[in-house]
């Protein structure tokens, strides 16, 4: 028997009603938002991420599904959306056109992590993405985009909001250099990879998930204290939007993020009900992203949800029943096969869902494959009751059955729900 490849699933029966009833909430919210969808490729050149997300990132040094394709391009699945929609908008010219940009995308991601609850080697994510404005104003907005969503699609009580500064290219050099002096003192203890970090980027050993690092990074030097005058205005007005927008929030100084694009705000939506698997969204501001991968100098924020990890949340809140089908028509050959397929025909006309038995087999057969389908109602057209132009309606939840006209069947459905 074949297996999915380890990390990654499959979804269907009632989780597909979980993920229909996210991805309609995402969308509603975003429209409000004024944002605008995004279809990206999910295979780009590796070098989009090697440049986009940085070459020291866990997710760019041991993380990508890559490989060299018959043309011998070295080409990767997209393990996230910035840096491919970042590409996107470069190449399409998108910078000289007037009109808004604000992109959101939703798709696939592929990551070879270790898989575990809540980590998978292909997820879903839906991310968001604003071009060309640096005001504070917005950075509060995304967050509080993020924060409404969490509300929008019911798991705000799991969730929290997190944000922090990360500073900028003048200041987090003179950071990295005092993280460089602190965690130098304590080399011997951490592990392989994060002696690997300490000189090329520091910033990810307060990252690191293991126990002997997270020991020694409690007591690192944070961030927001060494972030310049420009970077800590910045962080206060985002702060005090917030507040006017009634956006709740705790600083947490200890947040970097796994990518190196962002300067300045960075942010989460996190929970505990998840094991690890902390983060339900994040992001940040990345201007300079642009520009680094070869477009004008616009300044850029963003965030992405995990979707399989909102969906899990979901779960544990909403019990979503699986879509049922409404009818299973049941007819014969001779007069009433006619009279069958048109209501079929009809019904399907007004949106309801039908099923029939492709077999026309016997009556006590046809009835119990209708009993099996699920199906709320059974219409039968048995050849009696066609003579008299009537069809017997059986609720198949309470068995009760009566006859009505056959002209006046898809008047009758089209009043239920
Ligand atoms: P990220 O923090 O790497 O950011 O991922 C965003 C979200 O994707 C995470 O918070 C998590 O919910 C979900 N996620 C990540 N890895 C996995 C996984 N292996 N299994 C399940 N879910 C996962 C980004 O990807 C940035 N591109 C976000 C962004 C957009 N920043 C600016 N714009």
């Amino acid at each position: 028997m074949f297996k999915t490849v380890k990390g990654f699933h499959d979804i269907f029966g009632k989780d597909i009603e979980y993920w229909e009833k996210l991805e309609r909430n995402l969308k509603n919210i975003l429209n409000t938002y004024g944002f605008r969808e995004f279809r990206l490729p999910i295979l780009e050149k590796t070098a989009v991420f090697n440049r986009g997300i940085g070459d020291t990132t866990d997710i760019v040094e041991k993380e990508m599904f890559s490989f060299i394709d018959n043309d011998g391009d070295s080409v990767s699945l997209r393990p996230e959306g910035t840096a491919s929609l970042i590409r996107a908008y470069i190449e399409n010219g998108l910078t000289n056109q007037v009109g808004v940009k604000k992109f959101f995308y939703i798709g696939n991601m592929f990551r070879r992590e270790r898989p575990q609850k809540g980590r998978f080697r292909q997820f879903t994510q839906m991310g968001v993405e604003v071009l060309e404005c640096d005001s504070p104003l917005l950075d509060a907005e995304i967050i509080s985009l993020l924060d409404n969503i969490s509300k929008g699609v019911g798991i705000d009580e799991f969730t929290s909001i997190e944000i922090n500064s990360i500073g900028c290219k003048d200041c987090r050099p003179i950071y990295k250099e005092k993280l460089i002096e602190y965690f130098q003192a304590h080399i011997d203890s951490l592990c392989d990879d994060c002696k690997r970090r300490l000189s090329k980027n520091p910033m990810r050993i307060i990252d690191c998930k293991k126990d002997s690092c997270k020991v020694i990074s409690k007591d690192a030097p944070i961030v927001l204290d060494y972030i310049c005058s420009e970077c800590n205005n910045h962080f206060n007005k985002v702060k005090k939007y917030l507040d006017d927008i009634g956006t709740k929030y705790t600083v947490n100084s200890r947040m970097v993020r796994g990518l190196d694009y962002y300067i300045r705000t960075a942010f989460e939506l996190v929970t505990d009900k998840l094991g690890a698997a902390s983060a339900v969204g994040g992001g940040g501001r990345y201007d300079g992203l642009v520009k680094l991968m070869g477009g004008k100098d616009v300044s850029g924020i963003g965030f992405a949800v995990g979707m399989d990890r909102i969906v899990a949340l979901m779960k544990e809140i909403e019990e979503i029943q699986e879509r049922k089908t409404d009818v299973f028509v049941i007819f014969f050959e001779g007069k009433s096969f006619e009279y069958g397929l048109k209501l079929i025909n009809d019904l399907r006309k007004i949106n309801k869902s039908v099923e029939y038995d492709y077999s026309i087999s016997s009556m006590k057969s046809q009835m119990k494959k209708a009993n099996r389908s699920g199906a709320k109602y059974a219409v039968i057209f048995g050849e009696n009751e066609v003579d008299a132009g009537m069809a017997s309606i059986k609720d198949l939840e309470t068995g009760n059955q009566f006859e009505k006209n056959i002209n006046e069947l898809v008047d009758f459905f089209n009043n239920i729900n």
